[in-house]
């Protein structure tokens, strides 16, 4: 080689080095691969996380995948190839992203599952809320309330394995109650409240409005269901639930048509993530485990947080205080 085609390759390289240095340029690569952003949250789980993995020193590439399952694994594969340090990916399948994780340690980047688990692979690591917990909540809620009497419920999506730990979490509790009767139970394939608000007016129908308690496993499909409720002037009769406490949930909870909902503090779920994000990327182990999950192949080191009941008594308290909404948001004026 030439020493002037030399000069003219390296020339160029050491400029690259020097602008990285001044500019600080990131010390690691992060890919966040989502599921989607159609609820509310997602936002915020995408904003807080790239937020804290710069202040870090690193930085985050995002994809979002509009509920596609096929979209999300090229999607991935895209990340890996961009030559991200650590993978972050909110499964919409979790079975058939373990493909994802497949992939992204043959090229040797770890892989996180963020709030939603990954089945049957070598996952690196879960952080997430207990879901059967948050059905569980939802449950102990409206079952104290009415004991005895006709349910349906209204399960999210049947690729999302916290759509099935919430389901788990509903009949824990359901159990317990003899009196209770589940007359008809559905799923809503992306938690979609479109699906949610048809089951609902089929349910309607079928058993002639004949419903104490329509257990929803989100604020999302909730929305569905009092919109059928409504149509039938039942919103605000019979009870309903949720979670994530999206602003519209916890409007309605103040107006009555939603009992309670299950708010799980995004924050300390991103800067959990984020931190061990750091960690791994540094070739450590991250320091917050707490838990193991089994995901059918292994159990999977796991951060797991709790989660919130609210109603209309603890609002303020949980979901104002938290900064999560403001008083202006939730109440108006
Ligand atoms: C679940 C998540 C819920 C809800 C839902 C819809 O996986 O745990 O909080 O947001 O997805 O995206």
């Amino acid at each position: 080689m030439s020493k002037i085609v030399r000069i003219a390759i390296v020339g160029p390289m050491l400029l690259v080095l020097l602008l990285m240095s001044v500019t600080g340029a990131a010390k690691f690569k992060v890919g966040l691969s989502m599921a989607t952003l159609a609820e509310e949250r997602w936002k915020v789980d995408r904003d807080l996380f790239k937020a804290e993995i710069e202040k870090l020193g690193g930085e985050v590439i995002v994809a979002a995948a509009n509920g596609d399952e096929n979209l999300q694994n090229s999607q991935a594969e895209n990340l890996i190839t961009q030559g991200v340090d650590v993978l972050v990916v909110i499964a919409q399948n979790g079975e058939t992203a373990s493909a994802i994780v497949n992939s992204a340690h043959k090229s040797k980047v770890p892989v996180i599952a963020y709030d939603r688990l990954i089945k049957n692979c070598d996952l690196d690591l879960y952080v997430s809320f207990d879901s059967v917990k948050v059905g569980e909540l939802m449950a102990e809620y409206v079952c104290r309330l009415r004991p005895s009497g006709n349910y349906f419920i209204i399960n999210g999506s049947p690729t999302d394995n916290n759509a099935h730990l919430v389901r788990q979490g509903f009949y824990n509790v359901l159990k317990k109650y003899p009196k209770i009767k589940v007359v008809f139970e559905q799923w809503c394939d992306s938690w979609s409240p479109e699906k949610a608000l048809k089951h609902v007016e089929n349910g309607l129908t079928q058993f002639k409005n004949d419903v104490q308690v329509i257990l929803c496993a989100n604020d999302g499909t909730c929305g569905g269901a009092v919109q059928a409720l409504a149509e039938q002037k039942l919103a605000g009769k019979v009870l309903t639930t949720g979670q994530d406490a999206e602003l519209a949930a916890c409007k309605r909870i103040v107006a009555g048509t939603q009992a309670v909902t299950i708010y799980k503090p995004i924050k300390k779920l991103a800067l959990a993530a984020a931190k061990a994000t750091a960690e791994l990327a540094a070739g450590k182990t991250p320091s917050e485990i707490n838990e193991k999950v089994n995901n059918g192949r292994s159990d999977v080191p796991s951060i797991m947080l709790m989660p919130i009941q609210v109603d209309k008594n603890n609002m303020r308290e949980v979901i104002v205080a938290d900064g999560y909404h403001t008083e202006e948001e939730i109440y108006g004026k």
